[in-house]
């Protein structure tokens, strides 16, 4: 099989006599490429490998769930497992919630019984940084895949403190949900990054476990900051945070917490990112943000993921729904002779692209053009 690159938005791959022609802006469907290309012969394929390798972990599946109250509920947690998922990625763990008295004076064990099915809908719901730590060590002792615990805090003491609290209690790595947003007009770009970077550099100076920072899209200049993060020795970079969007939502969106959507949006602007940054950047990279199935991690990879994490849709649809998004990506890869899903990495990213800049522009330029002969097409008397 051989794949060359053409553009994030269509991937030429070759396997075998058949040519397959991805165009990944359509929203080509995996099960409609089985159909079209599965060549129908009764010859026994090899089993592809969806094995990869994430933050230096060795993953058994690109699939992870991303933090969210799935973690909870160690009994999610077990099903997540036993539904192929290569990590878990623990709900956050807020220094808000941190208690003024020594941290081991808290909280009994959790039991499945303190947070019921769906109990991510009560609001104000706090944690102890003791529960959080007993949760992490107990999902380490019932699991075998990574457990990679997520924090956010607001002070660098606090970044520092409870890194290491986490680090000590067995988590496999450590995902900084760091949730800095501009909103003053006297704070400058440089400002905010600075804080950034100083965030990542003093908790790399804390732990040794291996550090992803889940970024937003509110960056001046990404490539710059995913550049100046590897400097600092962090691991891995998650694209992209969503911030609960307090504007239009309503009271009940808002109790409900319902922070994701399946638009294609979501999606399309993660792709472009992993597209730009893979083919130069060392870290691992993975995707969170419109995730909701097997098509949608093929192309991640591809653009240039090691992982995506899935949430809404394994949030809507349960634990056990990631056992058949990762069953249709096996199906699809042994359908194209594909052995290994680590093949499919970086074939749709910006690699290959002379002058990425006027590329896109020029694509841009095409796209509105072609928009508006649809337009002109479609209303014309
Ligand atoms: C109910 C809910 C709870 C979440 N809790 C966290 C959290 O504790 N920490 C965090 O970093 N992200 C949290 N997220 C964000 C998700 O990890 C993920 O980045 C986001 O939902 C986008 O992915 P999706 O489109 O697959 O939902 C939460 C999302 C949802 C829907």
């Amino acid at each position: 099989m051989s794949i060359r690159h053409c553009h994030v938005d269509n991937v030429v791959c070759r396997v075998g006599n058949s040519r397959l022609v991805f165009n990944l802006v359509k929203g080509d469907h995996l099960d409609k490429k089985i159909t079209a290309y599965g060549n129908g012969s009764s010859e026994v394929k090899p089993v592809p490998s969806l094995c990869t390798e994430y933050l230096g972990l060795a993953l058994k599946s690109p699939l992870l769930v991303g933090a969210s109250p799935l973690t909870r509920d160690t009994s999610f947690v077990r099903r997540l497992e036993n539904a192929g998922i290569g990590a878990i990625v623990m709900h956050s763990l807020f220094e808000e919630d941190m208690p003024r008295e020594p941290i081991d004076a808290f909280a009994p064990p959790v039991t499945n019984e303190d947070f019921p099915e769906h109990s991510w809908t009560r609001p104000n719901q706090q944690e102890h940084p003791g529960t959080y730590l007993e949760t992490l060590a107990y999902i380490k002792s019932i699991i075998a895949i990574p457990v990679i615990a997520s924090l956010n805090c607001r002070t660098l003491e606090g970044w520092v403190q409870l890194a290491r609290r986490v680090a000590d209690h067995g988590a496999d790595a450590l995902e900084l949900n760091i949730f800095l947003m501009a909103m003053n007009p006297e704070q400058t770009s440089a400002e905010t990054e600075r804080q950034l970077l100083e965030t990542a550099r003093r908790v790399r100076d804390a732990v040794k476990i291996p550090l992803a920072i889940k970024l937003n899209p509110y960056l001046s200049s990404l490539p710059n900051m995913v550049y100046q993060l590897e400097r600092v020795g962090i691991n891995g970079v998650v694209l992209f945070n969503r911030f609960f969007q307090l504007g239009p939502a309503t009271t009940i969106e808002r109790e409900m917490f319902r922070t994701s959507s399946p638009h294609r949006a979501d999606l399309a602007m993660r792709l472009d990112w992993l597209a730009v940054l893979s083919p130069w950047t060392k870290l691992s990279l993975a995707i969170t943000g419109g995730i909701h199935g097997s098509t949608d991690v093929v192309r991640a990879i591809m653009a240039g993921a090691d992982v995506a994490q899935m949430t809404t849709s394994l949030l809507e649809n349960g634990p056990d729904y990631a056992q058949p998004v990762l069953a249709e990506i096996a199906m699809w890869l042994q359908n194209h002779n594909i052995g290994s899903i680590n093949e499919l990495r970086d074939v749709a990213n910006m690699a290959t692209v002379a002058e990425p800049q006027n590329t896109v522009r020029r694509e841009y330029r095409n796209a509105i053009a072609a928009a508006a002969m649809r337009f002109t097409a479609e209303h014309r008397y």
